[in-house]
């Protein structure tokens, strides 16, 4: 593609774990580039992989026909970065040079926003980002496309479990993601009525857990729905996990805990239980129209971000209105959940 004679050249991405949403995004970056601003919007294949090999497409409007209520990403995602590999800036750097880009915009979560920030800060790349992840846990922003979506996945499970748990007189733990804030166990706990949510950054005691559902038992109810976070973990010396073993990108591999606290309760208890893991069901298919709304808001905002050259930052949500924030106070943490919402509504309804 050569450049376009009054527009911009743009780069866009997609990085890490995929989530509903993005395609919306990428539909509102081109029509909004491509159809109101004359730029040209190069698609990077496979997140930084499609940048670092010169894999893109150039989008135009035809290409983004139809992609708004489809799930997942039509550019592909990994969670690899430049920074793997000993020469990876130097190639972000030729791409950049041979595309003759003036931005590329990076639609990730907190892995990919820090690789940008870093990219942007210490080497001086044009780069804007849009925050994504079911997790809900990047700071800066008050919400991230794609939760709302998997909280209404995870509470429709939630409303299932319900009824099978009560049919059996059973004890249900249901999982659901969330590895460092646990967002979705919050909204989906309340919102689908559980006897305990179990999130990472309360850490949890088996005993006190177990009471809760002993005491709801006898108050009458015979079936209960815990939820846990994936991230959930146990206070210090309260109960032992087995070791785990990290993933192909350094992370610990998660998945275990609702195992963990399932024959525990039944053991203190007598209650049977059983494990459910909604694992990447909550990360499939179309997003709910608050998403829809959301990313094609955040990209229309990016690509206005881009013509004002904010590079370094990133479009965010603040009070219903989009706004932008500077990538660097984003950088390597992560938003953790409002405990007040944990302590004074969540709780009350325990057991
Ligand atoms: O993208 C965030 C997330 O969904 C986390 O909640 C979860 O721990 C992780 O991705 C799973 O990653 P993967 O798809 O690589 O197994």
């Amino acid at each position: 593609m050569a450049r376009s004679r009054n527009g911009l050249n743009i780069g866009v991405l997609t990085g890490g774990g995929d989530c509903p949403g993005l395609n919306a995004v990428i539909r509102a970056i081109v029509r909004k580039a491509t159809d109101v601003n004359g730029d040209k919007v190069f698609g990077f294949y496979d997140a930084w992989d499609g940048v670092l090999e010169k894999r893109y497409i150039g989008l135009k409007t035809s290409d983004v026909r139809g992609i708004l209520p489809r799930g997942g990403t039509i550019l592909g995602t990994r969670r690899g970065s430049p920074f793997d590999t000993k020469d990876g800036v130097a190639k972000v750097k030729k791409t950049f040079s041979e595309l003759e880009l003036d931005a590329l915009i990076v639609i990730g979560g907190n892995g990919s926003l820090t690789v940008a920030a870093e990219l942007h800060d210490k080497h001086g790349l044009p780069i804007i980002g849009v925050p994504k992840t079911i997790d809900n846990d990047v700071v800066g922003t008050d919400a991230t496309f794609g939760f709302q979506t998997a909280v209404q996945i995870a509470t429709d499970a939630i409303d299932r479990l319900h009824t099978t748990a009560e049919s059996h007189d059973r004890v249900i733990v249901v999982e659901v993601m969330g590895r460092d804030a646990g967002w979705i166990a919050l909204q989906a706990g309340i919102a689908g009525g559980a006897t305990a949510i179990v999130v990472p950054e309360v850490p949890f005691d088996i005993d006190e857990l177990s009471q809760i559902v002993r005491k709801r038992h006898d108050r009458g109810r015979y079936a209960s729905v815990v939820v846990v976070a994936e991230g959930a973990k146990p206070k210090p010396g309260t109960l032992v996990l087995p070791p785990r073993v990290n993933d192909a990108y350094g992370r610990e591999k998660l998945g275990d805990i609702a195992y963990a606290i399932a024959p525990e309760i039944s053991a203190r208890t007598g209650f049977e239980t059983r494990v459910v893991q909604l694992g990447h069901i909550q990360r499939g298919g179309t997003p709910t129209s608050y998403d829809r709304v959301l990313s094609t808001r955040f990209g229309l905002a990016v690509v206005d971000a881009v013509h004002d050259k904010k590079f370094g930052q990133m479009v965010v949500l603040k009070c219903g209105r989009i706004e932008t924030s500077n990538l660097s106070t984003t950088a390597n943490r992560t938003r953790t959940i409002d405990l007040q919402l944990f302590n004074d509504v969540a709780t009350t309804f325990f057991g």
